[in-house]
């Protein structure tokens, strides 16, 4: 018999629905705010590093200083790939799209990982904090590869997002592009239960392990209307070219119902308070390199977009000035995605450990639109 639905409601894409009960962290789409483990996220944006908010989302709670150093150490020792992950990373060279070198990297590891066979609790928290770790590395060693640079051997007196930087890019970042960097991975840690965190926890939630998980969250990750967005914003920036063609450019995409990158969003009907906070330093980056017209050129396409979409909730979200930062310190734009994964794994890891920890099996329903008359059946050789 076909699957019916007890209950009439039904949510189309799951909107509003709550499925699960977190500490972590909310989202006030009417205020525009967004709090992690009860902290404000420009707060920790100015005041902590990744490391503390990595340890923060995943513990319940900012770290002490020796908390922090052992927590620091660990990160540091788990970083390392092997050989063999190096070498699959160059086979696939610059044949995929990164993203998809990551999921297929991050699964391979996994497959290589004996824990992942039947992981319990603490084991799925010591797989975690090894993605966390290793993030960085696989990035940083697919955007090498994809540029066809040579991989950088690992210095691991680094802190997180520095070492990601060197690893990606073969030199250590400046003052300014260093903060940059951590304060984008800080503001991607977390984010609700948006499509990728969902499908980490979805597959947690069956008891499969965390590479699993998180290749699932990848997979997700990758899509245009979620992760891959600033790649294709940066794009339309380009485009459009100078402040004086924005009205023109985007009032014809508006009228032909074209979704404009990098606007938008599910929860946020405000301005996104990352956005706010992405929009200053790429005022600050695009300044000091001189490209300071593909700025204002954006900040031309946000006016228009918000005289023309504002009173229906459309506002930038975090993805449509993190692009145009990332393009600005040097990483191609196909890696852009890849590094909003460096950052929002720690949100995976943590809100899959404390879903599975109080776990339920995810099982939505579909509301069956189809007969309900059973059929007779026709042999194929019968059929019109
Ligand atoms: C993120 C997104 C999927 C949210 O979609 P949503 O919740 O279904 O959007 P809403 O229902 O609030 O949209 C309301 C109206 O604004 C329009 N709209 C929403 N986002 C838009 C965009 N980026 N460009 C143009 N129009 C947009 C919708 O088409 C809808 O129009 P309608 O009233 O004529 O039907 C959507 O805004 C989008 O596709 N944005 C672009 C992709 C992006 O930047 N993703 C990154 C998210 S962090």
């Amino acid at each position: 018999m076909p699957e019916t639905n007890d209950k009439p409601e039904f949510s189309r894409g799951l909107e509003g629905v709550i499925a699960a009960e977190t500490k972590i962290g909310y989202v006030d789409g009417q205020a525009g705010r967004l709090v992690y483990r009860g902290y404000e996220i420009s707060e920790l944006a100015g005041k902590s590093n990744y490391e503390e908010v990595s340890y923060l989302l995943v513990n319940g709670h900012l770290p002490n200083e020796k908390e922090y150093r052992d927590y620091d150490r660990k990160l540091k020792e788990l970083r390392t790939l092997k050989p063999d992950t190096y070498s699959l990373i160059k086979e696939i060279g610059k044949s995929a799209h990164p993203m998809s070198t990551l999921r297929t990297v991050v699964s391979y590891i996994g497959a290589k990982d004996s824990r992942t066979v039947e992981p319990n609790l603490d084991e799925q928290h010591d797989l975690g904090i090894e993605l966390i770790a290793k993030m960085p590395t696989i990035v940083g060693a697919i955007n090498r590869v994809y540029r066809g640079e040579e991989i950088v051997k690992p210095d691991h007196d680094l802190t997180y997002s520095d070492f990601f930087f060197h690893q990606a890019m073969g030199r250590k970042p400046s003052d300014v592009e260093s903060k940059m960097l951590d304060t984008a991975l800080i503001l991607h840690a977390d984010h609700g239960m948006n499509a990728s965190t969902f499908a980490c926890m979805l597959t947690i939630s069956t008891l499969s392990d965390m590479y699993s998980a998180v290749t699932s969250a990848i997979s997700a990750l990758k899509g245009p209307l979620h992760g891959g967005a600033n790649e294709r914003a940066l794009a339309l920036i380009e485009k459009v070219g100078s402040p004086e063609n924005a009205d023109k450019v985007i009032g014809k995409m508006i009228e032909n119902k074209e979704k404009i990158m990098g606007f938008g969003h599910r929860v946020y009907k405000v301005y996104d308070p990352r956005a706010k906070i992405l929009k200053e330093y790429a005022h600050e980056v695009t300044s000091m390199n001189g490209k300071e017209e593909l700025f204002h050129t954006a900040n031309k396409i946000e006016e228009v977009m918000i005289s023309k979409l504002g009173n229906k909730g459309i506002f930038p979200n975090v993805d449509f000035y993190s692009g145009m930062l990332y393009s600005s310190i040097g990483f191609s734009r196909e890696v852009f995605t890849p590094i909003f994964a460096v950052g929002r794994i720690s949100g995976w890891v943590a809100r899959s450990l404390e879903y599975v920890r109080e776990n339920r099996l995810f099982r939505p329903k579909a509301l069956y639109s189809g007969t309900k008359e059973l059929l007779k059946y026709v042999p194929i050789n019968e059929r019109d």
